[in-house]
């Protein structure tokens, strides 16, 4: 995703004033890095089905970037999860405040829908966008997963719960960012809908992953502040390193199973963009399965 990269570098947001470092700020850990997970796997759709719609993509993309990178500042901060390190960087609230942490997270997420609004696309499917990235990011995903996550540690989840908050807290925004490329190249509902269900396994396997690497990975190898899940509903916690691997290597062959069912391109362009995902857990020490 080199060609993301530079769009990201050359569109950062701009926030002049007099505040001496807000607009720093609001670029810092958007220029921190990242896997790009989430844009990857919009521009993926877009690139394989309708090539020729990319450019308008890429705002979007940015978008969908844009509000997941305020959604791990505000989750880094004091009141939710106490992280120190993300994207190999001290977290904002560590390099500037709280305050500033918490103001450049609404801004990052207030400004994903100002790039949808203005993005070079038809107004009806901009339409859609918002509401998918609104209702996907906030009370039907990411922001109620949060809010479930935050209220019950050191509370014990059912398999149920936990697999709930799993899918709201990670894996509807995954989800949603390959809708979204599937509503800019304007594939049918039906195909819409199976990316949505595919990227809910996708984003069920990256959340266990991201769970067993904060079990055995240090805050240098990951980049992160890891070993702060002790209190929290997380797989490892509640199955066990062993059982948590072998969740994710089912959800890899299922995954793998789904990919079968899309047109040639789209699946060669997913299962590339997925491969270091769809790793055996079995057969990698690191992961200490
Ligand atoms: C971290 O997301 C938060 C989770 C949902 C596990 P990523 O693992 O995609 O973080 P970046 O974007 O690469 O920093
Ligand atoms: C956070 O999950 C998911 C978000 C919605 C940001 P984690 O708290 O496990 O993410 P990391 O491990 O800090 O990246
Ligand atoms: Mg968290
Ligand atoms: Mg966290
Ligand atoms: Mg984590």
């Amino acid at each position: 995703m080199r060609d993301f990269e530079a769009y990201l570098q050359s569109h950062l947001p701009e926030a002049p004033s007099f505040h001496p470092t807000f607009d720093t700020a609001l670029k810092t850990m958007l220029t921190a890095g990242g896997k790009r997970f989430r844009p990857g796997l919009l521009l993926t759709v877009v690139r394989s089905c309708a090539p020729l719609l990319v450019e308008g993509a890429y705002p979007v993309a940015l978008a969908v970037e844009m509000f997941h990178t305020y959604s791990l500042i505000h989750d880094d901060l004091p009141v939710m999860d106490n992280a120190d390190l993300r994207r190999g960087e001290p977290t904002l609230h560590k390099r500037f405040d709280e305050v500033t942490a918490v103001l450049v997270g609404d801004a990052l997420n207030t400004h994903a829908f100002y790039l949808i609004a203005t993005a070079p696309l038809r107004d009806d499917v901009k339409t859609a966008l918002v509401r998918e990235l609104a209702y996907n990011g906030g009370i039907g995903g990411m922001v109620l997963g949060q809010a479930i996550d935050c209220r019950f540690e050191g509370e014990r989840l059912t398999p149920e719960q936990v697999d709930f908050l799993h899918e709201y807290k990670t894996g509807r925004l995954i989800a949603v960012s390959l809708k979204m490329g599937g509503v800019i190249a304007g594939l049918s509902t039906e195909i819409q809908a199976e990316l949505y269900d595919f990227g809910l396994d996708v984003g069920l396997l990256f959340q266990i992953q991201d769970d067993i690497l904060d079990a055995t990975q240090s805050a240098e190898e990951a980049g992160k502040t890891t070993g702060v899940d002790g209190q929290k509903n997380s797989y490892v916690n509640l199955f066990g390193l062993q059982e948590s691997c072998r969740r994710a290597d089912g959800l890899v062959e299922k995954i793998e199973k789904r990919l079968a069912r899309f047109s040639p391109a789209l699946r060669e362009g997913l299962a590339r963009l997925l491969a270091p995902y769809l790793t055996r857990h079995r057969q990698t020490a690191k992961s200490g399965c």
